[in-house]
């Protein structure tokens, strides 16, 4: 059984690109599936407003798919790690920060990355080209209360009790979906460099598998690209792969708002490979207006 919130839930992992503002909207088109598939999981916003109890989700970030099997299994050990760690932090002060962060380059400990998404500048999780983490710490936001966030975890241990998390690409996720799945789609930019692999996201593989997922009956949604400012992310997908598309406003660039210009809007699409009606696409126009992430 999942337990259902009515409206927006404040995230346990922050994450840029982040559909929690648009998920309730979004998730009102899931359709009546056997079971749920996300293989771009971050910060997983979809999650608790999957209607679909039996799930599977993934990413590419060994870390972070450790941090979500210890949200779901140990959530009371979860809290009291970022405990320790605040509580150091407001005690010693910044060497705190960095002292984590060069542990978590050393280990990938999974614990530490929650308290760094958590302090980090604007809870970008950022990489160097060595794979190390390279954010600096927020200096004006001393990071969630652990008795605030204590609250959120818990919650989200029950949200996700029923989803199977992977770490892998999402090919692999995907690869034995059939007709009684619902897939939900959220992957990088077209394009762009992947943060944590550095390799860019394959367009041509990503529709070679749209197709694939098309030809054995599975649904979906996926949340695709668009406009900030005046660079072009419309990467249009190929109009024989799906049969509705809409448009969501989500919120400011984070990336331009951490480089102090001009804060971007971005419009992202939403594609669909089945029927769904007009006035609940319409919807999502209308009330779907999410912000990207930040501490
Ligand atoms: C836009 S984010 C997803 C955000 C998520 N919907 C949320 O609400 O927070 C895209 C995710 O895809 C992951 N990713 C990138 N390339 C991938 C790949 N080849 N296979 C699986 N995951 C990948 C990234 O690590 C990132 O977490």
């Amino acid at each position: 059984m999942i337990i259902k919130p009515k409206n927006i839930v404040e995230p346990v992992i922050k994450w840029s690109g982040s559909k929690r503002y648009v998920a309730p909207e979004l998730s009102r088109h899931i359709a009546n599936q056997k079971r749920y598939i996300e293989p771009f999981i971050g910060g997983g916003a979809m999650l608790p407003f999957r209607q679909i109890p039996n799930a599977v989700a993934s990413d590419i970030i060994p870390e972070l798919v450790k941090l979500w099997n210890q949200i779901k299994n140990n959530p009371e050990q979860v809290a009291e790690e970022y405990k320790n760690r605040w509580e150091r932090l407001q005690d010693e002060g910044h060497n705190v920060y960095y002292e984590v962060r060069d542990n978590f380059n050393n280990t990938k400990n999974e614990f530490d990355f929650l308290f760094l998404t958590r302090t980090c500048v604007n809870g970008l999780i950022r990489y160097n080209t060595n794979g190390e983490f390279n954010n600096s710490m927020h200096k004006n936001r001393p990071g969630i209360n652990p008795n605030r966030l204590k609250e959120v975890i818990l919650k989200w241990s029950h949200y996700i009790r029923d989803v199977e998390f992977l770490n892998c690409d999402y090919r692999q996720t995907l690869a034995d979906a059939d007709k009684n799945d619902f897939v939900f789609l959220d992957p990088p930019y077209g394009g762009t460099k992947d943060r944590y692999t550095k390799t860019e996201f394959n367009l041509d593989d990503f529709y070679a598998e749209l197709e694939r997922l098309n030809s054995v009956g599975a649904k979906w949604i996926l949340t695709f690209d668009g406009t900030a400012g005046n660079r072009e992310y419309d990467y249009q997908l190929p109009t024989e792969l799906y049969k509705h598309k809409t448009e969501i406003k989500t919120g400011n660039s984070p990336f331009t708002k951490s480089m102090k210009t001009s804060i971007d809007a971005i419009y992202e699409s939403v594609y669909f490979n089945f029927e769904t009606s007009v006035e609940l696409r319409n919807n999502i126009s209308k009330n779907g207006v999410q912000e990207l992430a930040f501490v």
